[in-house]
């Protein structure tokens, strides 16, 4: 008997005490294993009186149940409190501050064309775009550039192997296809039947056969079209100055109407902004000096016409500028070929928030 309560306080006591897992599976070992003081006690049931050993054997099996409860106990005793532990020391601080991550930024083509985008935006322009790849029709001929053209030499062009029905193909070399392909939309030759004015500008890739520090041979255009009824060479002026002025965040830049030559509209119009320069820096704004930045003019005639439109009934203006060209000027960025190195230092030092949107009520450039 003596022999029991010993063997019981020591049992329950090492399963009582077991700081872990494996300590308490020792004290399961010692207690219930092969050669176990429970165990142990088992096999002398042998030895006693059939009397002796129904009392003492049942002793022993409740002592064995007693010892098996008190090893399912602990053990969810021990796994609930390593989960506390584990609970603790895992805990997140959620007032620690964000670590800082690598924050990318927004090409400056992008910019100015966003930028482009927010000033025609808020005089009713919506943007267009067209293929790069372009057949020779949309990109010349439509554009009253028919195939024995002078200008179609002026224009290094890369030109394509011919579509499998035989239609000539290039880069485009300026935005103006898209003048064709939006004033051949049948929505849009409804909407002007209807009374309604077309304003688009079209931002995008172009291409020419060219390179050097102020020529590259992808580059940026965006281009402008309105069509209606009644728009006049005004109209024209007046949108371009206001253009000029919002973009360049000069609010008294003059501006300079060239007459020129362009086969697509007449009359047509470069256009220069004022300038000057000191000490090698060039300044944008009432100057000495001019710098040509767009093309314009009244859409020629046989444009409208070959785009199925009649020239008696609507008229209007198109212009196109190099979009890189007017970025490299308000930012002060002096070589084009920089724009395409994709050097991350340079577009560190050059690039914008993506979080800022240009408008030109919460502010244009930076
Ligand atoms: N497409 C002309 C160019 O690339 C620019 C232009 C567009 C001129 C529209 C007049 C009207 O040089």
């Amino acid at each position: 008997m003596s022999d029991l309560s010993t063997i019981r306080r020591e049992a329950l006591g090492a399963v009582e005490q077991a700081a872990d897992l494996a300590a308490l599976d020792a004290a399961r070992v010692a207690a219930l294993g092969k050669k176990g003081s429970v165990t142990g006690l088992m096999k002398t049931l042998g030895d006693l009186s059939p009397e002796q050993r129904r009392e003492f054997g049942a002793q022993v099996n409740q002592l064995k149940a007693e010892i098996e409860g008190a090893l399912e106990a602990r053990k969810s005793a021990l796994s609930a409190s390593a989960l506390a532990a584990r609970l603790a020391s895992e805990k997140i601080d959620v007032t620690l501050p964000v670590r800082p991550e690598a924050q990318g930024s927004l090409h400056p083509i992008g910019q100015a064309m966003d930028e482009v985008a927010a000033i025609f935006g808020e005089m009713g322009f919506t943007w267009a775009d067209g293929p790069d790849i372009e057949d020779d029709w949309h990109n010349f001929s439509a554009l009253n550039i028919p195939p024995d053209h002078p200008a179609r030499q002026m224009q290094d062009t890369f030109y394509l192997p011919p579509r499998a029905d035989g239609t000539p193909m290039v880069l485009r070399t300026h935005t103006s296809p898209v003048q064709a392909r939006t004033m051949l939309d049948k929505g849009v030759q409804k909407m002007l039947a209807d009374g309604g004015s077309l304003r688009i500008i079209v931002p995008g890739r172009t291409f020419r056969i060219d390179n050097d520090a102020t020529h590259t041979p992808m580059f940026h255009q965006v281009e402008g079209l309105v069509i209606d009824r009644t728009t006049h060479m005004g109209h024209l002026k007046g949108c371009l100055v206001d253009f000029c002025r919002a973009f360049f965040e000069v609010d008294d830049l003059p501006l300079r109407f060239r007459p020129s030559y362009f086969p697509f509209t007449e009359p047509s119009a470069e256009v220069d902004i004022g300038c000057s320069w000191k000490d090698g820096e060039l300044r944008i704004g009432a100057g000495d000096s001019w710098l040509e930045i767009l093309g314009s003019g009244m859409v020629h005639p046989n444009v409208i016409a070959n785009c199925g439109l009649d020239p008696a009934i609507y008229q209007g203006f198109a212009f196109g500028m190099g979009i890189d060209r007017i970025a490299m000027l308000k930012y002060g960025i002096p070589d084009l070929r920089s724009f395409f190195d994709s050097d991350l230092r340079w577009l560190r030092h050059y690039g914008f928030s993506a979080l800022e949107w240009p408008s030109l009520t919460g502010g244009l450039g930076r």
